[in-house]
């Protein structure tokens, strides 16, 4: 039972000082905290990111040698000019969703689209798309995580469309989760929204504001995508920022804990408590399931945010035009922690499936690097339905335009998948 100071920091800065001022104040506390659960509502439905720059980088983590590629580490290198640019633009592409299609929403600079990943040991093919369908015929992938996640399917789906346009199979009302099929390939890529991983009830009205906290079943999975699972031939997954988000966390029906707690009946166990349990569970799942048609597992990590002079709901921006060198940025205290938090649990899964056998099937795409290094690639104001009340433009220094840096998640993805 720790508890955590920066908890509370990542977002409520602005309204520490009188909580702790009036902490008889009961009313106050609650008309707080029910402000603070609207606004850590909003923070993903409406696409705003959350960051923070509070404390130094204390962990050496971006050197480690963390994927099982061999000799060459895909995830380990440097961005490099790349004067031939994306490989498809808005023009070619219609599967760019508006909030992140920076050109159509103005974005005046270019430069940021001529960067290529180059990792330290070999070099990254660009992904051909060609290759990567008839390598998939028949294939069923599924991308389960958080809008970060339908962040990236997007480039996904404009790279291979190049080669064959998809068509929708189906989509839910809120078009989170969504399926699409490349059927001259027979191959079919699901988008299955569950930004925890594991059950969690989320109040909230059509603006994604709530008066009533997350309730978090640690002990138990979303089925929405545990359920469908086997039958799913790859699966890239990831976890992350809605963790940092008030929530009652629960077990075997029973409340433990809590983050952002409501009130001192429950003890504040914070983010990482319910992070590291979350992984735990998603990765008992992936090991236990050792048939002889599991998929292969693409576990992503942590997607670091770069506001700079605020955070996302008080005036912070994200407005470089070019990657940070090498070591000039790490990542916020929080991006840290919780990355390290994923790479320790991966690693105890990747023991477990290492003593099966079934190394191959558990796969890291550790793009935390790749993405610390972009504050240039995430959409800023050039997006869309983002005033704040007083109609000044918020920025998202989270998710990332499209194309952008993001494309190289995927180039990834298709030469771990194809070797
Ligand atoms: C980032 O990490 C590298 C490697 O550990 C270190 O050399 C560098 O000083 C760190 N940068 C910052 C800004 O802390
Ligand atoms: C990472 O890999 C490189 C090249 O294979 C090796 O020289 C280096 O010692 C490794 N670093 C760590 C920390 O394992
Ligand atoms: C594509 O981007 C250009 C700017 O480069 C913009 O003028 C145009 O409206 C965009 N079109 C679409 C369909 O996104
Ligand atoms: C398409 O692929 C699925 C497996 O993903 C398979 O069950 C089905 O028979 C295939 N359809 C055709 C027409 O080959
Ligand atoms: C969950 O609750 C039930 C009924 O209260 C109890 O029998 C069971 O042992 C509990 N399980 C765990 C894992 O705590
Ligand atoms: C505090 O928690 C208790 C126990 O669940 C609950 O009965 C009470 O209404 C809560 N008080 C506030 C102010 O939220
Ligand atoms: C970014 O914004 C800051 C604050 O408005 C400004 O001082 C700076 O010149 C801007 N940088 C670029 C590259 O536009």
């Amino acid at each position: 039972m720790t508890n955590k100071k920066r908890d509370m920091s990542w977002i409520s800065q602005p309204w520490r000082s009188s909580l702790h001022r009036k902490t008889n104040h009961i009313l106050v506390k609650v008309i707080v905290s029910i402000f603070l659960i609207g606004i850590s509502y909003r923070l993903l439905f409406s696409r705003y990111g959350s960051g923070e720059k509070l404390l130094a980088p204390t962990t050496e983590i971006l050197g480690r040698n963390s994927t099982d590629e061999g000799k060459c580490n895909l995830c380990n290198g440097v961005w490099m000019p790349n004067p031939s640019g994306p490989a498809y633009t808005n023009l070619t592409c219609r599967f760019i969703e508006d909030h992140q299609n920076c050109l159509m929403n103005g974005r005046p600079d270019r430069g940021y689209l001529h960067w290529g990943w180059k990792p330290y040991q070999c070099d990254l093919p660009p992904f051909d798309p060609y290759l990567f369908l008839d390598a998939m015929q028949n294939k069923n992938w599924a991308f389960i995580g958080d809008s970060i996640l339908r962040n990236q399917i997007q480039s996904f789906l404009c790279l291979l469309s190049k080669a064959e346009e998809p068509v929708e199979l189906y989509h839910s009302s809120d078009f989170k989760s969504r399926q699409w099929q490349f059927q001259k390939h027979n191959l079919t890529v699901s988008l299955i929204w569950t930004p925890f991983l594991v059950r969690a009830d989320i109040f909230e009205d059509e603006n994604g504001v709530s008066d009533a906290p997350i309730q978090l079943h640690l002990d138990s999975l979303d089925q929405s995508w545990a359920g469908t699972y086997p039958k799913f031939d790859y699966v890239v997954i990831s976890g992350g920022q809605w963790f940092l988000k008030h929530a009652v966390y629960r077990e075997n029906n029973s409340i433990v804990g809590c983050h952002y707690c409501p009130n001192k009946t429950y003890a504040e166990l914070g983010y990482e408590f319910s992070y590291r349990k979350t992984l735990e569970l998603v990765f008992r799942h992936i090991t236990n399931l050792v048939g002889k048609d599991i998929p292969v597992v693409i576990f992503r990590t942590w997607t670091p945010s770069h506001f700079e002079n605020g955070q996302w709901f008080d005036g912070g921006i994200c407005n470089r035009t070019a990657p940070y060198k090498e070591g000039e940025f790490n990542g916020s205290n929080v991006d840290q922690v919780m990355r390290e938090i994923e790479l320790r649990e991966f690693e105890k899964a990747k023991k477990v499936m290492e003593s099966s056998g079934k190394s191959n099937f558990l796969k890291l795409l550790d793009t935390y690097q790749l993405a610390v290094m972009r504050p240039d690639g995430h959409v800023g104001s050039y997006r869309r339905f983002h005033k704040d009340k007083k109609g000044k433009v918020q920025y998202d220094c989270l998710h990332w335009c499209v194309p952008g840096p993001i494309d190289a998640w995927n180039d990834i993805i298709m030469e771990m998948v194809l070797k």
